[in-house]
C-alpha cells in the first residue's frame, strides 16, 4: 500500500506531547482539593512496630491526617486470578500487620495539603520498633522447600527441565566446566516515579497511575476495596517507563486510595527516588552454578543450570533464570533446577528481561569459557552446538534464525580480526577486548481487544486498553490502523491506557506489540464490514443496491470490486452521505503465551558483540564498540526498534560494569538508595551501538510477523562484556557488575 508505514522508520506520534510538556503522567493529574500523601517507612528491616506517635506530626500547618493500622480502614487481600487479572508481588496489604519485613516497609502516611507539608509531616512520625537481626546475606543457599513450590505466577516445579542423564554425561566428559556466576540486586530506575493519583466518587474509584498493566491494576485493586471492577477505573495515559517495575500493583497504590477513602478528597501519593530502592521492587540477586560438558572439539555432552535467588520473607516473586537454557543449545544431557532464600528485602519483581537475562548472562559466559578452555572461537562453539528444533520441548522453532544472526554481527563487527590471546590487540596505545555472546527471548501474544473507528471527516481512531511504557505503541497502534483503514498517521487518534477502552495487553513480556496486531486488524475489517453495509444501504450512495461482497476497501476507498480501484469514493464521502459520524468495529485476539500444547517453540534471538578498551596504568575500562543483531520478526517501526536495542545495550553496561544495589548488614536497608550511589550507565559510557534487524516474518504470531523487542537487547549483553573484560586483562570477572578492584592485578 502506497501510504503504508509498516517497517518503515516513524517517528514517534505522542512525541509533540511529550516535549512541549502536554503528557500526562500519573502525577500530573490534578484535582480541585487534592491532598498530598507520603508514606513513613520503616527504619529497620525485622522486627515489629511497637508504638506510633503522630502527635507532632498532626499539628503541623496543612496536616490532614496520619494513618496507620489502627485509622486506615479495611484493605483486603486479593486472590492470584487467571490471566492478567490478579498479580501483584506484594500480596500483604499495607499496615496488614505491626510485623515490618523489610528496610522501607510503609508503617504510617502523612497526608497534607500540600506535598511539602505532607513530607515534613511524615518526617515527624515518631515509631518506635522492637527490632530483630536482619538477614541480606549476599550468600544464597536454597531453602528447604517441596520439589513444587508457589510463586507469583502460581505453581512452579523446581526441576524446571530435565533430559537424559545430565550428571553421569558431565562425569565422563572428556572437557568440564564448573562455575558460578552472580547476579546482584538491580534497582528500576524510570525516570518517571511511581505514583498514584486517587480519586473517588461515591463508591467508584479512579486511579491515575504508572501501571504497565492498568486491567491487572484494577482486578487487584477492586479486591482490595472489595468493589466490582466496573467500580474501578485505572487510567495511564503515559509512561516514564517501569521497565517491569510498574507491571502489577505496588503497597502505595492501595495506600493513596485508601487514604482518598478516609478523606473524601482526591489524594496524591508520589514515591520518593529513595522509595523506589525498597518497596516497589528490584531485580532478585542470583547465584547460578552452571555445569557443561563437552568433547575435545566442543560439542555440548552435558549442561547443567542449578540457581537460587532471593526473595523477601511474605512474596514469591520467579526469577526464571532457566527460561532459555533447555532450549539455546543442542545437549542431550541437560537439568534445569532453582531454590529459593528468604531474605528481608522488599519484594523482588520482573524487570527487563526478568530470569532469562541474569541466566543468559550465566549460561553464555559459561559457553565463553568453556570456548577458552577448549581454545576454540567462541562464535565457533555456538555454531557447532546450533540446535535444529527446541529440544526442551520436543518441538520445532517458529522461526530460528540465530546463526544468521551470528553471521551478519560477526561481519560488521570484524570478528575475524580476533587475535585469541590475553592483551594482544590493541589500538592507540589501549589494549582491547573483543568478546560476544547470544539472546533469547519469548515470544508470544497476550489476549488483546481493539476498536477502530472510521469518521465522516476521514479521520480514524484506533482505542486499546494498553499501555505505552514509553516504547511507542500509541506509534505501533496508528501505524497499525493505518495499515488498513488507508488513513494516513496523522489523522489516526490513539487511546489508551484506560480500563475504559477494549481490554489490552500488558506492556510486559515484550508481547504488547504482537498481542495487538491481530486485535487491530480485526476491528479495522469489522469497520471496514460495517462501511461497505452502508455504502450499499443508503440512499443515494454512489454503491446503492450493490452488495456488500461486491464491494471493497483499499487506502481508504471504497470501490467496485469489478472496476478496480480507480474508481473508488473516499469513505468520508460514503459516511456523509450516510449522515454518518462513523461506523465502528471491535477486534479481538486470543493468547498463546503458556499455551499448554503449543506446536511451535516461538522466540527471538540475537546476539552482541562488544569491544571494551583497558589502560591498565590507570585501571580505566570503557565500553567502546556495541554491534547488536536480532532475529525478531517483522519490526513494525525500526526506528523505535533500534531505540529498543540501544536502551537495552545501555542497560547492559550498566548491569555488567555499574549496577547493584547494596543490603547493608546492620540495618537491611539498601545503601546506595539515590542515582549518585547507584549507578547507571549515562550518555559519557556509552560508545557507538549499531542495530541490526534480520527480516524473517514470524507467522506464528500476527499476520505481520512481528515479534517482540523490548527486552531480548538486554539478554547476553553482559556476557559479552564480561569475555570481553577477560580478553582485554586477562581477568575472569563471575560476579556482576564488573568492579575495578577486581581487574587490579
Ligand atoms: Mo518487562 S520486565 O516484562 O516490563
Amino acid at each position: 500500500m502506497a501510504t503504508s508505514s509498516i517497517g518503515r522508520d516513524t517517528p514517534r506520534v505522542d512525541g509533540p506531547l511529550k516535549v512541549s510538556g502536554k503528557a500526562q503522567y500519573a502525577s500530573d493529574f490534578h484535582f480541585p482539593g487534592m491532598l498530598y500523601a507520603m508514606p513513613v517507612a520503616a527504619t529497620i528491616a525485622n522486627g515489629r512496630v511497637t508504638a506510633i506517635d503522630a502527635a507532632l506530626a498532626i499539628r503541623m500547618p496543612g496536616v490532614r491526617a496520619v494513618f496507620h493500622r489502627a485509622n486506615i480502614g479495611k484493605i483486603f487481600r486479593s486472590t492470584f486470578g487467571p490471566g492478567f487479572q490478579g498479580v501483584t508481588d506484594e500480596r500483604r496489604p499495607p499496615f496488614e500487620d505491626d510485623v515490618v519485613r523489610y528496610y522501607g516497609q510503609y508503617v504510617a502516611l502523612a497526608v497534607a495539603d500540600t506535598f511539602e507539608a505532607a513530607r515534613a509531616a511524615a518526617d515527624a512520625v515518631r515509631v518506635t520498633y522492637a527490632r530483630e537481626e536482619p538477614n541480606v546475606d549476599t550468600e544464597l543457599a536454597a531453602d528447604d522447600e517441596a520439589d513444587v513450590v508457589t510463586t507469583s505466577f502460581g505453581p512452579r516445579d523446581r526441576r524446571q527441565s530435565q533430559r537424559g542423564d545430565a550428571d553421569a554425561a558431565f562425569a565422563a566428559a572428556p572437557v568440564k566446566l564448573d562455575q558460578v556466576y552472580v547476579t546482584p540486586a538491580e534497582t528500576h530506575n524510570p525516570i518517571e516515579l511511581h505514583a498514584t493519583t486517587a480519586v473517588w466518587e461515591g463508591s467508584t474509584l479512579t486511579l491515575y497511575e504508572g501501571s504497565q498493566a492498568v486491567f491487572n491494576h484494577r482486578g487487584v485493586i477492586a479486591q482490595m476495596f472489595g468493589l466490582p471492577v466496573e467500580n474501578v477505573r485505572v487510567v495511564t495515559r503515559f509512561l516514564g517507563s517501569g521497565f517491569g517495575g510498574k507491571l502489577w500493583p505496588w503497597t502505595h497504590s492501595s495506600l493513596a486510595a485508601a487514604a482518598a477513602r478516609q478523606l473524601g478528597r482526591p489524594v496524591q501519593l508520589v514515591v520518593s527516588r529513595k522509595m523506589m530502592f525498597q518497596t516497589v521492587g528490584h531485580r532478585a540477586r542470583t547465584q547460578q552454578r552452571v555445569r557443561l560438558g563437552a568433547t575435545a572439539e566442543g560439542k555440548l555432552l552435558s549442561l547443567q543450570h542449578d540457581y537460587v535467588y532471593h526473595r523477601s520473607m511474605l512474596d514469591a516473586h520467579h526469577e526464571d533464570c532457566g527460561e532459555a537454557t533447555s532450549f539455546q543449545y543442542s545437549v542431550p544431557n541437560l537439568r534445569v533446577t532453582f531454590g529459593r532464600a528468604k531474605r528481608h528485602v522488599g519484594s523482588a519483581c520482573d524487570m527487563r528481561g526478568p530470569g532469562a537475562v541474569p541466566g543468559l548472562y550465566a549460561t553464555e559466559a559459561a559457553m565463553n569459557e568453556l570456548a577458552a578452555q577448549l581454545r576454540i572461537d567462541p562464535l565457533r562453539l555456538r555454531v557447532m552446538n546450533e540446535p535444529k528444533i527446541d529440544e526442551g520441548l520436543g518441538i520445532p522453532f517458529s522461526s530460528r534464525h540465530q546463526l544468521e544472526c551470528f553471521e551478519l554481527g560477526a561481519q560488521k563487527f570484524g570478528w575475524s580480526r580476533r587475535t585469541p590471546g590475553v592483551g594482544s590487540m590493541t589500538r592507540d596505545g589501549l589494549t582491547l577486548g573483543w568478546g560476544m555472546a547470544g539472546a533469547a527471548w519469548i515470544a508470544a501474544r497476550f489476549p488483546a481487544e481493539a476498536s477502530v473507528q472510521l469518521h465522516d471527516d476521514g479521520s480514524a481512531r484506533v482505542a486499546c486498553g494498553t499501555q505505552d511504557i514509553g516504547t511507542g505503541m500509541y506509534t505501533i497502534l496508528a501505524q497499525l490502523a493505518s495499515e488498513k483503514t488507508g488513513v494516513p498517521l496523522g489523522k489516526v487518534e490513539v487511546a489508551l491506557g484506560d480500563t475504559s477502552l477494549p481490554a489490552g495487553p500488558i506492556s510486559g513480556g515484550s508481547m504488547a506489540t504482537g498481542s495487538v496486531v491481530p486485535a487491530v486488524f480485526a476491528a479495522a475489517a469489522e469497520a471496514i464490514g460495517a462501511l461497505l453495509g452502508v455504502a450499499t444501504a443508503s440512499p443515494g450512495s454512489p454503491f446503492e443496491g450493490r452488495r456488500p461482497e461486491d464491494l471493497a476497501f483499499a487506502d481508504g476507498r471504497v470501490f467496485v470490486k469489478a472496476d478496480g480501484a480507480a474508481g473508488g469514493v473516499p469513505f468520508a464521502d460514503v459516511l456523509r452521505r450516510a449522515n454518518l459520524r462513523m461506523v465502528r468495529g471491535h477486534g479481538k485476539s486470543e493468547a498463546t503465551f503458556d499455551d499448554p500444547k503449543p506446536r511451535f517453540s516461538t522466540h527471538s534471538f540475537g546476539c552482541h558483540f562488544v569491544e571494551v578498551t583497558w589502560q591498565p596504568e590507570i585501571a580505566r575500562l570503557r565500553v567502546s564498540r556495541v554491534v547488536s543483531v536480532m532475529d525478531a520478526g517483522r519490526i513494525i517501526n525500526p526506528l523505535a526498534g533500534r531505540n529498543q536495542i540501544e536502551g537495552a545495550v545501555v542497560m547492559g553496561i550498566g548491569m555488567a560494569l555499574l549496577e547493584h544495589t547494596s543490603y547493608d548488614r546492620a540495618t537491611g536497608a539498601p545503601i546506595n538508595s539515590n542515582l549518585a550511589d547507584y549507578v547507571v550507565a549515562v550518555n559519557a559510557d556509552v560508545p557507538p551501538i549499531e542495530v541490526h534487524f534480520l527480516d524473517f516474518p514470524d507467522k506464528e504470531i500476527n499476520a505481520l510477523g512481528a515479534r517482540g523487542i523490548g527486552e531480548i537487547g538486554l539478554a547476553g549483553i553482559a556476557a559479552a562484556i564480561t569475555d570481553a573484560v577477560h580478553h582485554a586483562t586477562g581477568v575472569r570477572v563471575r560476579e556482576l557488575p564488573v568492579k575495578i578492584e577486581q581487574l587490579l592485578g
